[in-house]
């Protein structure tokens, strides 16, 4: 018998699965190098990557300028924890109250531990300012959320594969429907003792889920009237994604929405770093004291100085902008797509955080087997609760990648 030649590809996922916790189901593909819109497997082949890391890679892969900044900070200084001060942290604060207009920053490291801090700093708030008595206050989700991993965190989803076997779970937490006014209002006017709402502007993982437009608007005036914190996770739609800085910009016309607290994550680095914040103004901020909450690599001033320049050359070199342009001109294309193909049942998405819903329910395989069909043809990109492709390449993808990237995936889509 000839033995069947095993690729480097498929040895190093064997290594995975032997060695690594089976919590993830990739698509099977090995990457070893990414440059721009761009990532190559390790047996050389090239593929547009349409998932931008869950929307960390904003300004592309390897972005020379951030790189620069990761190399040179990494000469210097890369960790003095909190117990001294550092010259870069102060620098960064500085800058994102500068770009955010907020009074202060809380930096931390991955997108969840921001959410933690943010529930964190509603509870101490809602003890502290709004009066609430002692044990009792409670925070507000959106249904269909996602918020990350952790137990506190899971505890406000009602996704039963997040959750099955991990109860326990936190008290105080509740939930309305998503883009449901009406709902949040009933549940804010019955419950005196909600400290904040926590809102994702654009349901990512749960298929790009854009809210109708008055919603935003009218969560900001409903908290208000309540005195209730609007907090906004824009860790998956901030820093350009949906073709604004912030995807709370772009609500209600003229003039930009200002949740309370805002947490941002993944793209604050460009992909390099995990490196999350929290922004709020001094009445929220300053409830937490010294010693009562930190986090040892929150706030290091390798993360500082690399996530300064992703900001500065998302600034620089206007992504939110094109953002903005590309996406129209993918989800035009994505919708003639779908006049030829009717597997395709709905294109939606703002900027470039896109997805197309596709034929069949949550548990068809439909859509896994189109992301294998994508990579096969040059192109990654990878389905959420089922039956949904994302689509968000970085943002510094131009118009004829676009258009390369549209035949790519309708020629994926044949035979469906
Ligand atoms: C909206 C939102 N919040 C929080 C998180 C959690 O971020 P992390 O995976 O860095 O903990 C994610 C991750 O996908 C997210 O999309």
């Amino acid at each position: 018998m000839i033995a069947e030649k095993v690729s480097k590809s498929q040895q190093l996922i064997a290594k995975e699965d032997q060695y690594g916790a089976h919590n993830y189901h990739p698509l099977p593909v090995v990457l070893e190098k990414g440059e721009g819109v761009h990532v190559w497997d390790v047996e050389g082949k090239k593929y547009y990557d349409f998932l931008s890391a869950y929307s960390s890679v904003n300004q592309g892969h390897c972005h020379p300028k951030i790189l620069k900044s990761l190399q040179m900070q990494a000469q210097k200084l890369t960790l003095t924890s909190r117990a001294f001060h550092n010259n870069v942290l102060g620098e960064f604060e500085e800058l994102l109250h500068q770009i955010f207009g907020y009074d202060k920053a809380l930096p931390m490291n991955s997108g969840v531990e921001a959410v933690e801090t943010a529930m964190k700093l509603c509870r101490k708030w809602a003890y502290q300012v709004k009066g609430v008595p002692a044990g009792s206050a409670k925070i507000l989700f959106a249904t269909n959320n996602f918020h990350g991993r952790t137990i506190s965190v899971i505890s406000a989803s009602n996704d039963p594969l997040s959750r099955k076997g991990f109860g326990p779970f936190l008290e105080g937490i509740e939930a309305v429907p998503y883009n449901d006014l009406a709902a949040l209002e009933q549940k804010l006017t019955q419950e005196p003792n909600i400290a904040g709402f926590i809102v994702e502007p654009i349901q990512g993982e749960a298929g790009v889920v854009v809210p109708d437009a008055d919603y935003l608007p009218g969560v900001a005036k409903l908290c208000k009237k309540h005195n209730v914190l609007f907090v906004a996770d824009e860790i998956q739609t901030g820093l350009g994604r949906t073709g604004q800085l912030l995807a709370t910009y772009m609500e209600g016309g003229d003039t930009k929405l200002r949740p309370d607290i805002i947490i941002l994550g993944k793209a604050l680095s460009g992909g390099f770093l995990p490196v999350s914040a929290v922004l709020a103004d001094d009445e929220i901020m300053l409830t937490i004291k010294p010693g009562e909450h930190g986090s040892t690599y929150g706030g290091n001033p390798l993360a500082c100085a690399v996530a300064m320049e992703a900001l500065k050359v998302l600034i620089d070199e206007k992504m939110a902008e094109n953002a903005q342009k590309m996406g129209q001109l993918f989800r035009d294309g994505l919708r003639e797509i779908a006049k030829e193909n009717s597997i395709i049942k709905i294109v939606r998405g703002k900027g470039l955080l896109n997805a197309i819903v596709i034929e069949g329910d949550e548990n068809s395989s439909k859509a896994w087997d189109i992301c294998v069909n994508m990579k096969e043809n040059g192109l990654l990109a990878k389905p959420t609760q089922g039956n949904k492709i994302r689509f968000a390449p970085p943002l510094v993808i131009n118009e004829s990648q676009i258009k390369e990237a549209l035949t790519i995936i309708a020629q994926s889509l044949e035979g469906f």
